[in-house]
């Protein structure tokens, strides 16, 4: 079996989309196993964004990240990485597929940051780390 560290980001939280969330991933059949809301500070996004550090997005990355709190998920399954990120659709979310959460709950809202809903880890290597970071 595996893990992954799932976020509904603050939009997902503002726009109260955190159930609905939650309601695809307990249908596709994979297990919580952990679960809080967070206000996110610049030193835990600064760790979670490390690869992302000097790309032209970070900087409103962050900001968006900050805007406000995030519900950070422990889901556990097997090919739970390649699984939540199939359910999540690609990373923006004008074009990810209708059935996915990007597809079906983004768009584009004309800000510099591409507000996408959710965030999946990448690889196990990413799901260790991050669960390290957001559950320390
Ligand atoms: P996550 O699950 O959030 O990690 O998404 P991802 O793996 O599909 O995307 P990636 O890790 O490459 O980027 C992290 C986040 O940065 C994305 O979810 C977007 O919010 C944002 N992002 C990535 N690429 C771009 C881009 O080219 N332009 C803008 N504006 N934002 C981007
Ligand atoms: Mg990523």
């Amino acid at each position: 079996t595996e893990r992954t560290l799932v976020l509904v980001k603050p939009d997902g939280v503002e726009r109260q989309l955190t159930g609905a969330i939650l309601a695809r991933i307990e249908a596709k059949g994979y297990r919580i196993v952990d679960l809080k809301q967070v206000d996110a500070t610049r030193e835990l996004l600064e760790q979670h964004y490390e690869e992302h550090v000097g790309k032209p997005f970070y900087e409103p990355l962050v900001e968006f990240m900050l805007s406000g709190p995030s519900v950070a998920v422990v889901l556990e399954g097997n090919r739970v990485i390649e699984g939540f990120r199939s359910l999540a659709g690609t990373t923006d979310p004008t074009t990810a597929a209708p059935g996915t959460i990007r597809g079906d709950f983004g768009r584009d809202w004309g800000e510099k940051v591409q507000k996408n809903l959710v965030h999946g880890s990448d690889s196990v290597a990413s799901a260790e780390r991050e669960i390290g970071i957001w559950f320390a």
